[in-house]
């Protein structure tokens, strides 16, 4: 070969091998594709990442960002893609990992998600976001599922998150449930103590441990309490109670309905107490013309609202609406809620005070107080027979029909409760 072809081959040689560029030219791109990300300009931020990794591959900073402008823009596929090869590069990366369980979860890829957050967490023990993801997505489970393992998967990883990040104090509320559920009731009071004094007295915590103790101390429900434990439990909610627990009041509710009314009465105003996620409605729809739900979890009330079955629904307490409410209603019901109040003289003369002359007012609450109302470990409150019937005799109310029945399960054992359907006795005009 001629000197002069030499020449050639060698420069064609040069312009064919990726320029390796310098550490500090790398940064400066990386840092330009940076500025174009964080003021909008997404597509530039694009451009100037790809062209980086073409000459500098390994670059997991770039890789990471642009992962995150396919996830951003729900490009999941190649996201996780990007975040798989970041991986490669640095194997022992927990963050990555994490990031990784963070991508697939959206595309909604949860066993994926839980595998990436294993793999964190095995790298890095500690790692709160591993423990975080790989609890949440438990629990999420072992509720869906109703599976004791995986009850018990969850509350390790809880543990191991409280312990990490002791002031934390949903997540501890998310370990109470565990404990709750598992029956380990030494250890959810220890936590209770624990939230308390992160708390202060308001908050439910204190509700809960009178609740364990069960000395009689706390007559009145606590609506802080309901409000959080409803709003989590939403999502669950009609699933949950109706499908795995048997729940069967709005049903009972129905047939009751139709054994004290004439059959296909359509009641003009009704008005639903603590209607949750609209169960009752859906029960009795077709015998209301109009029907007002009220709900202090606005997560239930949500659902309620999807259903499109109510003309009206507050999100607010019942004791609220009615100390407000100018309406009236021929029809009343107040299913699987008064057991949250506590005890009932002041809500049942507010209710009585909202219903028409001859109205209906059907209720449930659960059975087996000896003291008359009862705050039980469970956060609910039950009540004796006797104590009923005195409160609504004093409020004026005409018993139609009770019936006792079981409600629902409640582990192994059935909730027995009462089932009320009450009549608004018109007043009696002197002559
Ligand atoms: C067990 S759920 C029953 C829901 C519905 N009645 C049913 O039968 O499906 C109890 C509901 O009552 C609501 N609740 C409890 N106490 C309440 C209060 N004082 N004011 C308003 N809503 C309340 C809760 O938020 C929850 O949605």
């Amino acid at each position: 070969m001629s000197r002069k072809n030499q020449r050639r081959s060698s420069s064609r040689g040069r312009r064919q091998a990726s320029p390796k560029p310098d550490r500090r030219a790398s940064a400066l791109q990386f840092e330009k594709a940076q500025q174009s990300y964080v003021s909008g300009q997404v597509f530039k931020a694009k451009l100037r990442l790809q062209k980086l990794l073409r000459v500098a591959p390994e670059h997991v900073d770039a890789i990471m960002l642009l992962a995150r402008i396919h996830t951003e823009n729900t490009d999941y596929n190649r996201g996780a893609a990007l975040v798989r090869k970041a991986i490669e590069y640095r194997p022992k990366n927990a963050q990555l990992r994490v990031n990784l369980g963070e991508v697939l979860f959206q595309a909604g890829d949860r066993t994926g998600a839980l595998k990436a957050l294993y793999a964190a967490h095995e790298i890095d023990g500690s790692h709160l976001q591993a423990l975080e993801g790989v609890s949440s997505l438990l629990l999420a489970q072992a509720k869906e599922q109703q599976s004791a393992q995986l009850w018990g998967e969850a509350r390790c990883f809880l543990e191991q998150f409280c312990r990490a990040a002791p002031s934390n104090v949903p997540k501890r509320w998310r370990l109470a449930e565990c404990y709750e559920r598992e029956g380990k009731l030494d250890e959810r009071a220890q936590l209770l103590r624990e939230i308390l004094a992160l708390e202060g007295p308001d908050s439910s915590a204190a509700y809960l441990l009178a609740a364990m103790e069960n000395d009689g101390s706390v007559r009145e429900g606590h609506l802080g309490y309901v409000r959080d434990v409803f709003d989590a439990a939403a999502s669950q909610f009609d699933t949950a109670l109706v499908e795995e627990l048997g729940y069967v009041v709005p049903k009972k509710i129905h047939d009751q309905l139709d054994a004290i009314s004439p059959p296909g009465t359509v009641f003009q105003h009704v008005l639903d107490l603590g209607c949750g996620t609209g169960l009752v409605a859906e029960a009795l729809g077709a015998r209301c013309q109009t029907l007002v739900g009220v709900d202090i979890s606005s997560k239930m009330v949500e659902i309620a609202q999807d259903k499109g079955l109510y003309t009206d629904l507050f999100v607010e307490s019942i004791d609220h609406y009615l100390t407000r409410c100018e309406a009236r209603f021929d029809l009343v019901i107040a299913a699987d809620v008064l057991i949250y109040i506590g005890q009932l003289e002041s809500t049942f003369q507010q209710i009585f005070d909202v219903m028409e002359d001859g109205g209906l007012f059907i209720f449930s609450v659960e059975h087996g107080a000896d003291q008359g109302v009862e705050l039980n470990p469970s956060g609910r409150f039950s009540y004796s027979r006797d104590y009923i019937d005195q409160c609504l005799t004093a409020v004026g109310f005409r018993a139609v029909k009770v019936e006792a029945t079981p409600l629902r399960m409640e582990g192994s054992s059935e909730v027995s409760g009462l089932i009320f359907s009450l009549q608004k006795e018109p007043a009696c005009v002197p002559d």
